[in-house]
Protein backbone atom coordinates (compact mmCIF):
# COMPACT_ATOMS: atom_id res chain seq x y z
CA UNK A 1 0.00 0.00 0.00
CA UNK A 2 3.18 2.58 0.82
CA UNK A 3 4.68 1.65 -2.20
CA UNK A 4 1.77 2.54 -4.33
CA UNK A 5 1.10 5.58 -2.71
CA UNK A 6 4.06 6.80 -3.14
CA UNK A 7 3.89 5.74 -7.23
CA UNK A 8 0.33 7.88 -6.87
CA UNK A 9 2.12 10.75 -5.47
CA UNK A 10 4.99 10.97 -7.49
CA UNK A 11 2.47 10.71 -10.63
CA UNK A 12 1.01 13.50 -9.57
CA UNK A 13 3.69 15.62 -9.08
CA UNK A 14 5.06 14.58 -12.50
CA UNK A 15 1.65 15.52 -13.72
CA UNK A 16 1.14 18.31 -12.11
CA UNK A 17 4.94 19.50 -13.31
CA UNK A 18 3.93 19.87 -16.44
CA UNK A 19 0.33 21.47 -16.13
CA UNK A 20 2.68 24.33 -14.67
CA UNK A 21 5.12 24.16 -17.72
CA UNK A 22 2.16 23.98 -20.02
CA UNK A 23 0.61 27.43 -18.26
CA UNK A 24 3.73 28.87 -17.95
CA UNK A 25 4.90 28.49 -22.20
CA UNK A 26 1.10 30.01 -23.04
CA UNK A 27 1.74 33.07 -20.37
CA UNK A 28 5.04 33.58 -22.42
CA UNK A 29 3.18 32.66 -25.59
CA UNK A 30 0.34 35.26 -24.89
CA UNK A 31 2.48 37.78 -23.45
CA UNK A 32 5.01 37.97 -26.68
CA UNK A 33 1.96 37.81 -28.62
CA UNK A 34 0.76 41.50 -26.40
CA UNK A 35 4.05 43.01 -27.68
CA UNK A 36 3.40 42.13 -31.06
CA UNK A 37 0.22 43.59 -31.30
CA UNK A 38 1.02 46.97 -29.77
CA UNK A 39 4.10 46.98 -31.83
CA UNK A 40 1.95 47.24 -35.04
CA UNK A 41 -1.00 49.55 -33.29
CA UNK A 42 1.98 51.68 -32.60
CA UNK A 43 1.57 55.03 -34.61
CA UNK A 44 4.22 56.06 -36.77
CA UNK A 45 5.12 59.24 -35.25
CA UNK A 46 4.30 59.47 -31.98
CA UNK A 47 3.11 63.08 -30.42
CA UNK A 48 4.69 65.36 -28.32
CA UNK A 49 3.71 68.02 -26.18
CA UNK A 50 6.30 70.43 -25.00
CA UNK A 51 7.23 70.35 -21.50
CA UNK A 52 6.56 66.15 -22.07
CA UNK A 53 10.39 64.98 -21.57
CA UNK A 54 10.10 63.79 -25.05
CA UNK A 55 9.89 66.89 -26.60
CA UNK A 56 13.42 67.67 -24.89
CA UNK A 57 12.65 71.33 -24.44
CA UNK A 58 12.39 72.36 -20.27
CA UNK A 59 8.90 72.22 -18.48
CA UNK A 60 7.05 75.62 -18.65
CA UNK A 61 7.56 77.95 -16.19
CA UNK A 62 5.15 78.04 -13.27
CA UNK A 63 3.24 81.64 -13.02
CA UNK A 64 1.95 80.84 -9.85
CA UNK A 65 5.15 80.08 -8.06
CA UNK A 66 5.36 82.87 -4.65
CA UNK A 67 9.43 82.76 -5.42
CA UNK A 68 9.26 83.73 -9.64
CA UNK A 69 8.45 87.54 -10.32
CA UNK A 70 4.99 88.69 -8.50
CA UNK A 71 2.02 89.69 -11.21
CA UNK A 72 -1.27 91.19 -9.10
CA UNK A 73 -3.33 89.33 -12.46
CA UNK A 74 -1.84 86.14 -12.00
CA UNK A 75 -2.20 86.37 -8.39
CA UNK A 76 -5.61 87.55 -8.60
CA UNK A 77 -6.70 84.33 -11.47
CA UNK A 78 -4.42 81.85 -9.02
CA UNK A 79 -6.39 82.80 -6.02
CA UNK A 80 -9.30 85.11 -6.25
CA UNK A 81 -10.84 84.77 -9.25
CA UNK A 82 -12.40 81.43 -8.37
CA UNK A 83 -14.93 83.33 -6.00
CA UNK A 84 -14.27 86.93 -7.43
CA UNK A 85 -15.19 86.17 -10.83
CA UNK A 86 -18.65 84.30 -10.11
CA UNK A 87 -19.67 86.92 -7.66
CA UNK A 88 -20.07 83.95 -5.12
CA UNK A 89 -21.08 84.07 -2.05
CA UNK A 90 -21.40 87.96 -2.40
CA UNK A 91 -17.72 88.21 -3.88
CA UNK A 92 -17.39 91.48 -5.76
CA UNK A 93 -16.42 90.80 -9.17
CA UNK A 94 -14.02 93.03 -10.62
CA UNK A 95 -15.98 94.84 -13.31
CA UNK A 96 -18.89 95.46 -10.73
CA UNK A 97 -17.95 99.47 -10.50
CA UNK A 98 -21.31 99.86 -8.01
CA UNK A 99 -20.47 97.26 -5.75
CA UNK A 100 -16.91 98.52 -5.48
CA UNK A 101 -17.85 102.00 -5.05
CA UNK A 102 -19.70 100.96 -2.38
CA UNK A 103 -17.14 99.06 -0.53
CA UNK A 104 -14.54 101.72 -1.48
CA UNK A 105 -16.62 104.26 0.72
CA UNK A 106 -14.79 102.96 4.03
CA UNK A 107 -11.30 103.57 2.30
CA UNK A 108 -8.72 101.95 0.11
CA UNK A 109 -6.84 100.98 3.37
CA UNK A 110 -9.69 99.09 5.35
CA UNK A 111 -10.66 97.34 2.42
CA UNK A 112 -7.35 96.07 1.86
CA UNK A 113 -7.23 95.20 5.86
CA UNK A 114 -10.44 92.99 4.83
CA UNK A 115 -8.75 91.47 1.96
CA UNK A 116 -5.82 90.91 4.49
CA UNK A 117 -8.14 89.46 7.38
CA UNK A 118 -10.73 88.28 5.95
CA UNK A 119 -14.54 89.39 6.33
CA UNK A 120 -17.38 87.25 6.04
CA UNK A 121 -17.26 84.74 3.61
CA UNK A 122 -13.82 86.56 2.42
CA UNK A 123 -11.18 83.93 3.42
CA UNK A 124 -8.03 85.63 5.21
CA UNK A 125 -5.27 86.88 2.36
CA UNK A 126 -7.92 85.53 -0.76
CA UNK A 127 -5.58 82.25 0.71
CA UNK A 128 -2.49 83.39 -0.72
CA UNK A 129 -0.58 82.40 1.96
CA UNK A 130 2.45 83.16 0.09
CA UNK A 131 1.19 86.84 -0.29
CA UNK A 132 2.62 89.42 1.78
CA UNK A 133 0.19 92.57 2.99
CA UNK A 134 1.81 94.55 0.23
CA UNK A 135 1.17 91.75 -2.44
CA UNK A 136 -2.69 91.55 -1.61
CA UNK A 137 -2.82 95.90 -1.70
CA UNK A 138 -1.71 95.44 -5.17
CA UNK A 139 -3.82 92.48 -5.96
CA UNK A 140 -6.92 94.78 -4.90
CA UNK A 141 -5.83 97.27 -6.78
CA UNK A 142 -6.01 95.19 -9.72
CA UNK A 143 -9.03 94.13 -8.96
CA UNK A 144 -10.41 97.99 -8.05
CA UNK A 145 -9.05 99.26 -11.57
CA UNK A 146 -10.88 96.17 -13.87
C1 LIG B 1 -13.52 81.61 -1.03
C2 LIG B 1 -13.93 82.69 -1.89
C3 LIG B 1 -13.03 83.91 -1.98
C4 LIG B 1 -11.73 83.97 -2.36
C5 LIG B 1 -10.80 82.81 -2.73
C6 LIG B 1 -11.36 85.36 -2.35
N1 LIG B 1 -12.40 86.12 -1.95
FE1 LIG B 1 -12.41 88.13 -1.67
N2 LIG B 1 -14.32 88.07 -1.07
C7 LIG B 1 -15.11 86.95 -1.01
C8 LIG B 1 -16.43 87.29 -0.52
C9 LIG B 1 -17.58 86.34 -0.31
C10 LIG B 1 -16.38 88.68 -0.28
C11 LIG B 1 -17.51 89.55 0.25
C12 LIG B 1 -17.36 89.57 1.76
C13 LIG B 1 -18.43 90.46 2.40
O1 LIG B 1 -18.30 91.68 2.29
O2 LIG B 1 -19.35 89.91 2.98
C14 LIG B 1 -15.07 89.14 -0.65
C15 LIG B 1 -14.66 90.45 -0.55
C16 LIG B 1 -13.41 90.91 -0.94
C17 LIG B 1 -12.99 92.29 -0.89
C18 LIG B 1 -13.84 93.47 -0.41
C19 LIG B 1 -13.51 93.76 1.02
C20 LIG B 1 -14.30 94.95 1.51
O3 LIG B 1 -13.83 95.58 2.47
O4 LIG B 1 -15.35 95.27 0.98
C21 LIG B 1 -11.71 92.34 -1.35
C22 LIG B 1 -10.84 93.56 -1.49
C23 LIG B 1 -11.34 90.99 -1.67
N3 LIG B 1 -12.38 90.14 -1.40
C24 LIG B 1 -10.10 90.64 -2.16
C25 LIG B 1 -9.73 89.34 -2.45
C26 LIG B 1 -8.44 88.98 -2.94
C27 LIG B 1 -7.33 89.97 -3.22
C28 LIG B 1 -8.43 87.64 -3.10
C29 LIG B 1 -7.30 86.75 -3.60
C30 LIG B 1 -5.98 86.98 -3.08
C31 LIG B 1 -9.73 87.14 -2.69
N4 LIG B 1 -10.49 88.21 -2.31
C32 LIG B 1 -10.09 85.80 -2.68
C33 LIG B 1 -14.73 85.65 -1.34
C34 LIG B 1 -13.45 85.28 -1.73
Amino acid sequence: MAVFNSIISRRVARISAVVLGIVFAGSIAAQSRDEQIAERLRPIGEVCVAGDPCAGGAAPAQTADASAEFSAEGTYNTNCAVCHNSGMAGAPKPDDEAAWATRLEKGMDAVVANAINGINAMPAKGMCMTCTDEQLAEVVAFMVGQ
